[in-house]
């Protein structure tokens, strides 16, 4: 499984990229709102820390034409954008006309598996379901993923499926244990990801030995 970062906090990803565990960038209108700077700005940004990663960027239109657009615009930014459809009727419409250009779509607010089939039906490059904001309503997010992992694969999708709304590294492991293609995560759960505190504590008694072993320095 694929990580991505969901941010749009440009040094969030220039931190991520440098650790080299990143594929790809997800964003949203409120991940953009957050950081309070220029939408293309910012996206062209991304393009520079990344180059050619799929990034995910949102349109803002519910409607279908107005939606491939704005789509369009955000497609010339880099080789490596992918444009965000909300998963509406509309949004469908939308994802059909960009695969005819040769657009590659996420289709996004995914929360049931026929959602998740009619988005891939519609050539969505990626689906994503979020599964965070499923827990919060308490249901099991994760089912949903198992769910959509098993249909794609009986049936040869080959749509690939982001593990959205993820919340901890938990969240990280179960999806690629039920067959995500990718997890788009914020930096704080790659951050977490990092820790354990068998290493930490590993660390100091190996410094703590070297100590006491009267080797030279390097
Ligand atoms: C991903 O594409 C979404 O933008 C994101 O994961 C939503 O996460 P949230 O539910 O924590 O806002």
């Amino acid at each position: 499984m694929k990580l991505f970062i969901d941010t749009a906090n440009v040094e969030e990803i220039r931190k991520a990229h440098d650790l080299g565990v990143i594929a790809g960038v997800t964003t949203n209108p409120s991940l953009i709102a957050k950081e309070g700077r220029d939408f293309f700005a910012t996206v062209k940004e991304i393009v520079s820390i990344v180059g050619n990663m799929p990034i995910s960027a949102e349109v803002i239109s519910l409607q279908a034409d107005e939606m491939v657009e704005q789509g369009r615009k955000l497609a010339d930014l880099g080789e490596g954008i992918v444009v965000k459809v909300p998963m509406t009727e509309e949004g469908l419409k939308a994802t059909k006309r960009f695969t005819e250009l040769g657009i590659k779509t996420n289709v996004t607010l995914i929360f049931s598996s026929p959602q998740a089939l009619l988005a891939a039906r519609a050539g969505a490059t990626y689906v994503s379901p979020f599964v965070g904001r499923l827990d919060d309503i308490n249901q099991v997010g994760m089912n949903l993923i198992k769910e959509i992992s098993q249909i794609f694969k009986v049936h040869n999708i080959t749509s690939e499926i982001i593990t959205a709304s993820v919340r901890t590294t938990t969240h990280v492991i179960d999806a690629a244990l039920l067959g995500a293609d990718i997890a788009t995560v914020p930096y704080k759960v790659i951050q977490q990801m990092t820790k354990h505190p068998l290493t930490d504590a590993g660390i100091q008694r190996f410094l703590a030995d070297w100590e006491g072993a009267n080797q030279s320095v390097f």
